[in-house]
């Protein structure tokens, strides 16, 4: 055996997010999510029929959270803000008293516990309200979003130094593509059209949010704000210079797509994300691209909104050799112009999509280094799903191939301060139910309080933390 040094300079956090641990999903005013909606009219969505109702009760049982974050010694707890439950209408006429207090009690319990709350403002729960209008489709939804990003922050940013706008919100405007996760909560999504329309509002919607605190909130509270954009690592098949260029454009197709507008200093869509859909679109025979396009001073407004560089990162994932043909029916994958595939190779979880690539963190790390500048940067989620049981070694040894990954990436001189665990307990793991546990602790979901008891993972987080030391195989 042998131990890494972890530098002082990189900060620890777990997560959750709302709508999978909160449960209480019609205590007091709550209003309807549009995932309360989908689950509860196709329950046929989710493999294992279960909801996310009571999930684990996180609104009664957060002082346990907690305890566990404690038991941790984690430095963050990043958690999001359910919308529909502080503004129960979506709309911020309404602030709920009961939801705003839930969202006090957690933070001061947090801050009592000197752990500091991140806080996610929008992790795919959104007002079943907005997503009958068309969800993130329908840009009138930026306004609302802006509104209820202002309440929070008046009500938590005296307290709140760290903020993300969107979880992942390419899953989000993509769902069906990512076809494991079939029947995900959107009703609206027309692939090739209102998937780039949705991640458009979001981007717009995004930089809004950076704009309103940067200028009216961040003078006085100093605090943080950023994005999670989720990333994966794509591989190319061989060395040839055609699957090269199909790996790169698939990076630029799923993650570029939402992280170029922001972080890059030129702005905008990638050129090759631009090129693709516009070329598409006029051999299909549309007049406008189906890629909408950002003025000149939307590109100046949106470029930079940040603070930290934040992403999340799971697993990889290589182009086929097939071709789609770009004439076909306009979508995602046609544009993309390829299918993907995981290698046999790589380890699987329970999880069908996340198989394991720990060289990938170093390897993502430095292609947005290399695209974007040498920012700080925020590992927003990182996590591996077992079987129940508390002796959870294979989760274990991906924390330790990941980090070992991480830790290069550092010597290589990415400037990585922060780096989060997904996830503080097993939750509510959307369309796939609760039958992939990712959690440090096991949740017991039968027990009246959803007792929560620590896996092996989660003594193995709290030495690295308390050691800050690594230790890997020699
Ligand atoms: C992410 C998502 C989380 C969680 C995680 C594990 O994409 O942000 O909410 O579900 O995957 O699958």
């Amino acid at each position: 055996m042998k131990f890494l040094n972890i530098p002082k300079t990189l900060r620890f956090a777990t997560a959750t997010g709302a709508y999978q641990v909160e449960g209480a999903w019609n205590v007091s005013d709550k209003g309807v999510s549009m995932w309360d909606n989908v689950i509860h009219s196709k329950p046929e969505n989710v493999v294992d029929r279960t909801t996310a109702d009571v999930a684990c009760d996180s609104y009664h049982q957060y002082k346990r959270d907690v305890e566990m974050l404690v038991e941790l010694g984690v430095e963050y707890y990043r958690f999001s803000i359910a919308w529909s439950r502080l503004l129960p209408t979506g709309f911020s006429n309404i602030i709920s008293e009961d939801g705003s207090n839930y969202y006090n009690n957690l933070i001061n319990e947090l801050i009592k516990n000197n752990i500091k709350p991140m806080v996610t403002l929008h992790h795919w729960d959104l007002p079943y309200v907005f997503e009958k209008m068309g969800g993130w489709t329908n840009e009138a939804v930026i306004d609302y979003f802006e509104e209820y990003a202002r309440v929070v922050f008046e009500l938590y940013g005296d307290r709140v130094k760290e903020w993300i706008t969107f979880n992942e919100p390419q899953v989000l405007c993509l769902f069906d593509v990512f076809a494991v996760d079939s029947g995900f909560a959107s009703e609206t999504l027309v692939s090739g059209v209102s998937d780039y329309l949705c991640l458009h509002h979001s981007i717009k919607a995004h930089a809004r949010v950076y704009h309103l605190y940067n200028n009216t909130f961040k003078p006085t509270q100093k605090g943080k704000l950023g994005t999670a954009p989720y990333t994966v690592w794509g591989e190319s098949v061989s060395d040839s210079e055609e699957d090269i260029a199909n790996a790169e454009k698939l990076m630029q197709f799923f993650v570029g797509w939402y992280t170029h507008p922001i972080y890059s200093d030129e702005g905008d869509y990638p050129p090759i994300v631009r090129k693709v859909i516009d070329e598409n679109s006029a051999r299909q025979g549309f007049k406008v691209s189906r890629l909408p396009r950002f003025t000149p001073e939307e590109v100046k407004y949106i470029r930079g909104t940040f603070d930290f560089m934040g992403f999340n990162f799971y697993t990889a994932v290589v182009p086929n050799t097939d071709r789609l043909d770009p004439k076909k029916a306009p979508s995602f994958e046609n544009d993309l112009g390829f299918s993907m595939l995981q290698k046999d190779e790589w380890e699987l979880s329970l999880i069908t999509w996340l198989r394991v690539y720990p060289q990938g963190f170093r390897k993502i790390t430095n292609w947005m280094v290399k695209q974007y500048g040498n920012h700080e940067i925020y590992i927003l989620e990182n996590g591996f799903a077992t079987k129940r049981g508390l002796n959870d070694d294979n989760r274990i040894k991906y924390y330790t191939e990941y980090l070992t990954s991480l830790l290069e990436a550092i010597d290589d001189g990415c400037n990585i301060t922060l780096y989060t665990a997904w996830t503080l307990m097993d939750n509510f793991e959307w369309t796939l139910g609760y039958l992939n546990p990712m959690g440090f602790y096991e949740v017991d979901f039968d027990s009246p309080n959803k007792t929560r008891v620590p896996r092996k993972s989660a003594k193995f987080y709290r030495q690295l933390i308390e050691t800050r030391k690594l230790k890997v195989a020699d």
